[in-house]
């Protein structure tokens, strides 16, 4: 009988430290599927070269930063395996065959492609590598042959593209007919699983600032200015939550409140973070009629959020001082996943019929 639990795949690009938008969309899940899964957390660092290749230091720091904020927010590293992208070879070699499974203009309708262009005003100025990425991101998951993938809401295009890679692969080389249902591929003699993402809690968590010209709060973004980081010190969140945009009609406590979340960032935060539903009824009640005013609301929130972000400081300055730790975390975490994607990799190439010989990687 086998003990073995179904895996989950997921990961981060390594762009600067993770915030609370990072947490509430995709790191809470994976912590409270620690248990019941096999974890694999993967650092994406050549996903971060796709647009700073002239960045190589920061981007090491950043690997780093991710790490220690993974295992700041309780991420096991006895559970689960945290692994740097780049020193698992499977990946690289498996996305090279699946480039051959995906028409180039499949790709490049991707619509997170489409507004990564648009975002970071990449014009046709992108490299090779840019949409290379998202055939990459396909066997940095089926490389684990994972059940599920825990994931913000903008990565659902390249998870269906890496559900559009696994069906043609699984119908080309390992005879499944196209007319399976996605959940019984593997059933069918399948290699690889069509994978299901798992969203998190809250789909998109806004910032601390005042909406863009169509009225829209903006997301939470390293990039915008507009993030509480898990590793802000007490201070510093203080500082951001008595600074963060309200309600710009609101001159005194006395003026009624606008509470919409989806206008006034306080109450989405309140919504999200505050456990305490019943002071958060009460008081946006209070708000609503000019009853409360905005610093004591503000006052609440820098206390919940400290609450929330307290353990994980306390965490992160323990692996700060060990720098090590991180690294022989990292080490073990890579090993573990080589050993999954090194056998996904051995069989795609069986199915394959490219099986020539066997191997066996090894890291010092
Ligand atoms: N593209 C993801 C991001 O920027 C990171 C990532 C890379 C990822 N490979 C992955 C996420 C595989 C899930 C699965 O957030």
């Amino acid at each position: 009988m086998s003990t073995e639990k179904p895996r989950i795949l997921t990961g981060d690009t390594p762009t600067g430290k993770l915030h609370l938008g990072h947490y509430v969309g995709s790191v809470e899940n994976r912590l409270a599927l620690q248990d019941q899964f096999d974890c694999y957390f993967l650092i994406a660092n050549k996903h971060a070269f796709t647009t700073r290749s002239d960045q190589p230091d920061e981007i090491r720091q950043s690997v780093i930063d991710i790490a220690m904020d993974w295992l700041a927010v309780g991420i096991d590293p006895n559970r689960s395996a945290m692994f740097i992208q780049s020193e698992v070879p499977a990946i690289d070699e498996l996305t090279f065959f699946f480039a051959m499974l995906i028409p180039f203009n499949r790709v490049m309708r991707n619509p997170t492609l489409s507004q990564e262009i648009k975002d970071k005003e990449l014009g046709d100025k992108y490299p090779f590598g840019f949409p290379m990425y998202a055939v990459g991101q396909c066997a940095d998951i089926l490389a684990f042959r994972p059940q599920l993938v825990p994931v913000g809401e903008d990565q659902l295009p390249h998870l269906e593209l890496t559900r559009e890679v696994a069906r043609k692969f699984n119908q080309l080389y390992c005879g499944v007919d196209p007319q399976t249902d996605d959940k019984d591929y593997i059933k069918a003699g399948g290699l690889l699983p069509i994978i299901e993402p798992k969203l998190g809690r809250v789909k998109r968590l806004v910032g601390l600032g005042a909406p863009s010209s169509d009225g829209k709060l903006l997301k939470m973004s390293k990039s915008l200015n507009n993030a509480i980081f898990l590793s802000d010190d007490a201070d510093t969140v203080q500082k951001k939550v008595m600074g963060m945009y309200t309600d710009p009609k609101r001159i005194r406590a006395t003026d009624p409140g606008e509470t919409d979340p989806e206008k006034n960032p306080l109450w989405a935060f309140h919504e999200t973070f505050n456990n305490d539903a019943a002071w958060v009824d009460e008081h946006r009640d209070l708000y609503k009629n000019g009853k409360v005013g905005d610093v004591a609301v503000k006052r609440k929130l820098v206390e919940v959020l400290n609450t929330l972000i307290d353990p994980i400081r306390t965490r992160r300055k323990h692996y700060e001082q060990r720098p090590d730790e991180v690294i022989d975390v990292l080490k073990a975490g890579t090993a573990k996943a080589n050993a999954v994607a090194e056998e996904t990799l051995h069989l795609a190439k069986k199915a394959m019929r490219q099986d020539y010989f066997s191997r066996k990687l090894v890291i010092v």
